[in-house]
């Protein structure tokens, strides 16, 4: 298998935010969810029901299981330029559920940083199936 394209993985994320469907936040999001022979893409989508925003990251691994993908490796989330877009707190359990060990790409006013999903989500939830 090969190595992950983290730079690669972030420029699919940016072309994924460009789809997103942010009218009331105008904080546009894109993932990259890497499943090793394929890439899912995601953006969030918000409603007039403003809770019911369905968050970049999720979006792509619901995308990716749908197709009968579960083993992650490398997520990239793109939000506006120089913004920090770490997941949320939801997403971060949501991305803790297949690979505590991901790595999660992100962009902080500093740069490009990543970290794994266990580093940003300490103890998070399980066990799990
Ligand atoms: N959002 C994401 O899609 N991913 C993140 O990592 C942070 C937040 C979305 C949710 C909402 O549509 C908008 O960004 C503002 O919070």
């Amino acid at each position: 298998m090969s190595l992950v394209d983290l730079d690669g993985l972030l420029a699919t994320a940016r072309a994924a935010r460009s789809r997103a469907y942010a009218p009331y936040s105008e904080f546009r999001v894109g993932a990259a969810l890497d499943a090793g022979e394929r890439v899912f893409v995601g953006s969030n989508v918000e409603n007039a029901s403003y809770g019911l925003a369905i968050c970049a990251e999720r979006a792509a691994v619901a995308a990716a299981v749908s197709a009968g993908h579960r083993e992650f490796r490398a997520i990239a989330v793109a939000g506006p330029d120089g913004a920090l877009t770490s997941p949320c707190g939801a997403c971060r359990q949501v991305l803790a559920e297949f690979n505590p060990e991901m790595t999660v790409v992100f962009t902080t006013p500093e740069g490009v940083t990543h970290m794994t999903v266990a580093e940003l989500l300490p103890h998070y939830f399980g066990p799990f199936v």
